[in-house]
């Protein structure tokens, strides 16, 4: 694959963002703390969903740093994305809202007054440290108490090996990391864990380090880093495993800002798409939707189980990801097993295969997904946890879960969030299907991703209040 050279700051170029932030992101009010679901009539209808979360945070990471103002249509509007936000305020960029466009402007980062708390944001603490590895000063990153219990030993080695320091104050290897950023070299880097997190990491430290950055992964993870570099100019090469650039040394890239229109969250529809294809009678439809192919896995595995599910392509939105409408009509599903390479390609959605588990006739069965302990909950124990609370026969083990179905939900039942956005949203396809009102306790994490999600249950058919 032959790629043009990118082109390099000059040292010493370069001119600093104003400090302003002119806008505030906020999540919406209607997420409330506490929710009761009632079961209804199959869902129908047409569901906007919100943006990609992967997006727009690497929209906003390199926006941040591009010379000039950068226009993001679609760009999601979540407590996560909030937060990334602010700590870009922080180093020097600034931002404001008109209507449901964002502009950022960017250009230099600088030292910021105070620590960066990144909140809930593991994508966000895992990305900006490769940033800043990059440049001359030194920066503290917290999290909450669920970010601060997350590996990140997994990119504190890559960039000790290429020159930042890093520290782990914690003796888990967990946040609050320091990082005192400089001269960077390229490394030939194995990841340990298929993570784009990681991968992604490394790649944005790679910019700023002299010589190649190469990353070998033990499976493909999802490319959104490598487009949104490839749609700024910057020569990133990829041959299945392999990912490599070639660094710009301390000044880093010479990225000019752009226009971007962000997918609609794949991850966020999944929901929709799950609801529906499980549930005779429902139907929807849903547009607009990212199906990057490292990102969309779960519409083959509910292939596999059955679903009638119709993807049409749209057309390029310009920035380098496949979009399309998805239309799902709703059939009785039977159980499948999931795992090896497919599990990155649907990591997240993990939750809701075994939710479709329980919903599907026979067995279904995820292995090789130990990395869903360390997500933002264990997500192997709480999502074992509420199909119980639902009378699921539900097991865990060390990588995977496996549930027997079909089930009906039991109701009356309370569903604890455990502070994980995508366990409430999960957990209603069943609270929707139950016997009587389901509880849900805990949902303002739901901000994280999906601020709106009640009111487009209701849109759909669905009784929550
Ligand atoms: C993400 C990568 C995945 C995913 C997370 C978002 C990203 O994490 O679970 O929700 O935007 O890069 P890992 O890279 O740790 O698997």
């Amino acid at each position: 694959m032959t790629v043009l050279k990118h082109e390099c700051q000059s040292s010493g170029a370069g001119s600093a963002a104003p400090s302003r932030a002119l806008g505030a992101t906020a999540a919406s009010p209607s997420v409330l703390a506490r929710m009761i679901v009632r079961p209804g009539a199959p869902v129908r209808g047409t569901i906007l969903a919100p943006g990609d979360k992967s997006l727009s945070h690497r929209i906003s990471l390199l926006a941040s740093l591009c010379e000039g103002v950068s226009q993001v249509h679609g760009f999601l509007r979540s407590d996560d994305t909030g937060i990334i936000l602010e700590a870009l305020t922080a180093l020097g960029a600034s931002y404001s809202w008109r209507g449901e466009v964002l502009t950022i402007r960017g250009g230099r980062w600088r030292a910021p007054e105070r620590a960066l708390d990144l909140g809930n944001s593991g994508t966000g603490m895992r990305l900006l440290a490769g940033l800043l590895a990059g440049q001359p000063f030194a920066t503290t990153l917290t999290g909450d108490r669920s970010l601060s219990s997350r590996p990140m030993r997994r990119i504190a080695e890559p960039l000790l090996r290429m020159g930042a320091k890093v520290e782990l104050t914690e003796p888990a290897g967990t946040a609050p990391l320091r990082i005192a950023g400089g001269a960077l070299r390229g490394i030939e880097y194995r990841t340990p864990v298929a993570s784009a997190q990681v991968k992604s990491c490394v790649l944005l430290a790679g910019l700023f380090a002299e010589g190649r950055t190469r990353l070998i992964e033990p499976a493909p993870t999802r490319d959104h880093t490598e487009r949104v570099l490839r749609a700024l100019g910057v020569a990133v090469r990829s041959e299945g495993t392999l990912i490599e650039l070639d660094g710009c040394g301390p000044a880093g890239p010479r990225l000019a800002a752009r226009d971007w229109t962000v997918p609609r969250d794949f991850s966020s529809a999944a929901f929709w798409i799950a609801m529906a294809a499980a549930w005779p009678g429902a139907r929807m439809t849903l547009p607009g939707i990212g199906i990057n192919p490292r990102r969309a896995a779960l519409l083959g595995v509910l292939t596999r189980m059955g679903a009638q599910l119709r993807v049409t392509p749209e057309p390029d939105d310009g920035c380098g990801e496949p979009v399309a409408t998805i239309q799902v009509d709703g059939a009785l599903l039977h159980g499948t097993e999931v795992g090896g390479a497919e599990i990155p390609d649907l990591i997240d959605e993990l939750p809701l295969v075994a939710v479709l588990g329980a919903l599907a006739q026979g067995r279904t069965t995820i292995r090789d997904a130990a990395e869903l302990r360390v997500k933002e909950s264990d997500r192997i124990a709480s999502v074992v946890d509420n199909l119980r609370r639902f009378g699921a026969e539900a097991e865990a083990n060390a990588d995977g879960l496996t549930v027997e179905g079909p089930l009906t939900p039991l109701g009356g039942v309370t569903i604890s969030s455990y502070g994980d956005h995508r366990l409430p949203m999960a957990m209603s396809l069943l609270a929707l299907r139950a016997a009587g009102p389901v509880e849900f306790e805990d949902v303002g994490c739901m901000a994280k991703s999906y601020p709106e999600f009640w009111r487009d249950l209701r849109e759909v058919g669905g009784n929550a209040g």
